[in-house]
């Protein structure tokens, strides 16, 4: 491929005080939670589309952006999808985890069944393209694919946050299912199936913690330790809400 031309850096935006900005994302991002209980309230496509769109900014091995995001509506297609789910999620709780695995789980309070792939208005099913299938492409390789999808997906469930809505990052365990039922070519590979909208009205979420900042930020070569110079409280890391 030939190299690019270079255009100037686009980043008139950035704000004038970033602490705050940063703060005020903080604060919108603390309050994103995995739901389970959703509500069947519709969203609008055009809402779907961008928080896609959103996903498919992020950065990739390379540019490949080795990612396809299928978003499902339609009702009998969900159904399908939930059968499919709950059968390997009945194997996968019934023996198929490992013991630790689902002593890890038990916080949670998930089980086998899955009712919201089929209450959610959309389900996004999030592909990794193992072979470039971009026409014009210089080569078939991809590079760093679950780095690459993992960043997108990040910036998806924080564009469905920033839109108000909810999501839940799902892994039916194996998913292979959703290649078959979504009619996907061989290249692509299920990663996550990410049901999203509104929550239902008694939605309640686990009453976990976050670990934090001083548990998972370190400085240079010390212990994990609070930023050296900063004076402001640590903000706590579960806020009311
Ligand atoms: C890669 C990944 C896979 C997950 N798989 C499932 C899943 O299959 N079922 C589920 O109910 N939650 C799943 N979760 C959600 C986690 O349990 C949840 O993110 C975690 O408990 C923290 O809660 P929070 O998202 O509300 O902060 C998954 C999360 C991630 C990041």
């Amino acid at each position: 491929m030939k190299p690019s031309d270079f255009a100037p850096l686009d980043n008139d935006d950035a704000p004038e005080n970033p602490k705050q900005a940063a703060q005020d994302f903080l604060e919108s991002m603390r309050r994103r939670r995995t739901v389970r209980r959703f509500s069947d309230r519709p969203v609008d496509q055009e809402v779907i589309e961008r928080i896609i769109a959103t996903a498919g900014t992020a950065p990739s091995g390379a540019n490949k952006q080795p990612w396809r995001f299928v978003a499902v509506r339609d009702p009998d297609i969900k159904r399908e999808i939930r059968t499919a789910a709950e059968a390997e999620e009945r194997l996968f709780y019934g023996g198929r985890a490992s013991e630790d695995w689902r002593n890890d789980l038990r916080a949670m309070g998930t089980n086998h069944e899955k009712p919201f792939l089929e209450t959610a208005p959309w389900l996004i099913a999030v592909f990794k393209v193992m072979k470039d299938d971009e026409p014009g492409r210089a080569s078939d390789q991809v590079y760093y694919v679950n780095e690459s999808v993992g960043i997108a997906v990040g910036l998806l469930l924080a564009a469905a946050r920033v839109a108000g809505l909810v999501t839940l990052t799902h892994t039916p365990s194996p998913m292979k299912f959703l290649g078959r039922i979504l009619a996907r070519p061989e290249q692509e590979r299920p990663f996550i199936l990410i049901p999203i909208g509104h929550p239902a009205d008694d939605c309640t979420v686990p009453a976990i913690t976050r670990k934090s900042l001083d548990r998972i930020m370190v400085i240079d070569r010390g212990s994990s330790l609070r930023p050296r110079g900063s004076t402001d409280p640590l903000p706590s890391p579960n806020p009311p809400d």
